[in-house]
């Protein structure tokens, strides 16, 4: 069992039954209506065309992420929800432009509301909690400047910056000032590469933009150059297997490269990313990966413990 999880998206993580209920509060959709709805009609389950394709989903969770009351709770159940899957020790993500675009929510009082629910979760269960700021690819470099601002803003309760979103038409050079601006406030940086593009973007991704660790990064196994440096520099690739298949960044389980890169010595760990759109949580997702790669239990606990010395740090302020 995995105890550590580094990638899951917060505000891509309702419960199916939270989701129907405030769908149906809110009236923000005209079909999908009940628990059953959001299993058989919204969730990702099987390959779609493309990472873009999924992406474009995501915007019911904008329409319904709307009040400090609702941030808070979907905060403290997917605390809960980790705990039930064995976590102990989670990175939750999230972006402030992502979640405040349509509700217009001041993002201060977005943060304010999901560090709430995060806390009363981790009082009821337990489970230590830190948050990731994500920068949203697709609202361009003067949102990702506003971002990196508020984090810098709000230092103590972020421990890294991650870019995320469409890499196809937002790739990292446009953000290099962003992150060197994070870099230079002290933030760690991980970056959403190599997801559906190719090993160029994990070189840029490294190089351009300082990423200690990679969000995905499975076509890094193209370039050997590349695996050796990620060995080399012990950069941490964050691996989500049912995710990469579903968004076909990958053809099939049979080609991902999961299993390669492991036994190459690139440090990985395997993630959710997105629970309330692939409908899988990290047991079910390491029972795949144990199916799919063969992973033994030792080998698992290596997984496990790649992923818990490569938390990002809680710095000094
Ligand atoms: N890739 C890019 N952006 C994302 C993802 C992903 O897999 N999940 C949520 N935002
Ligand atoms: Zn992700």
């Amino acid at each position: 069992m995995l105890t550590t999880e580094l990638h899951r998206h917060l505000d891509a993580s309702l419960r199916p039954d939270t989701l129907a209920e405030l769908i149906r509060a809110q009236g923000v959709h005209p079909t999908l209506r009940t628990t059953e709805d959001i299993k058989e009609k919204f969730w990702i389950t099987k390959p779609m065309g493309s990472l873009k394709e999924v992406l474009d989903c995501f915007v019911l969770f904008q329409k319904v992420l709307t009040t400090e009351t609702i941030l808070e709770r979907v905060a403290r159940e997917t605390i809960e929800d980790v705990a039930r899957e064995g976590i102990k020790t989670v990175e939750l993500r999230y972006s402030p432009s992502f979640v405040s675009e349509y509700s217009q929510l001041d993002w201060r009082l977005a943060l304010g509301a999901i560090e709430r629910g995060i806390s009363m979760g981790s009082k009821a269960t337990g489970v230590q909690a830190r948050l990731i700021c994500i920068i949203s690819r697709d609202y361009g470099s003067n949102t990702a400047d506003k971002t990196v601002d508020f984090a810098v803003a709000h230092k103590e309760s972020f421990v890294a910056l991650d870019l995320a979103g469409n890499e196809v038409d937002y790739p990292n050079p446009i953000f290099a000032g962003a992150l060197r601006r994070a870099r230079d406030a002290g933030f760690s940086i991980t970056v959403h590469s190599g997801e559906a593009t190719g090993p160029e973007t994990v070189w840029q991704a490294i190089d351009e933009l300082g990423a200690q660790r990679i969000g995905h990064g499975i076509h890094s196994i193209k370039d050997p150059e590349l695996v050796k440096r990620l060995v080399r520099d012990r950069i941490h690739l964050e691996v989500c297997p049912t995710s990469n298949v579903n968004t076909r960044s990958v053809a099939s389980w049979g080609e991902h490269p999961l299993r390669r890169l492991f036994d190459a010595g690139v440090r990985v760990s395997i993630n959710t990313d997105d629970p309330g759109i692939f409908g899988v949580g990290l047991d079910e997702e390491v029972a795949r990966a144990k199916k799919a790669f063969g992973f033994s239990e030792p080998e698992l606990a290596t997984i496990n413990s790649m992923a818990f010395e490569d938390l990002f740090k809680v710095r000094e302020i």
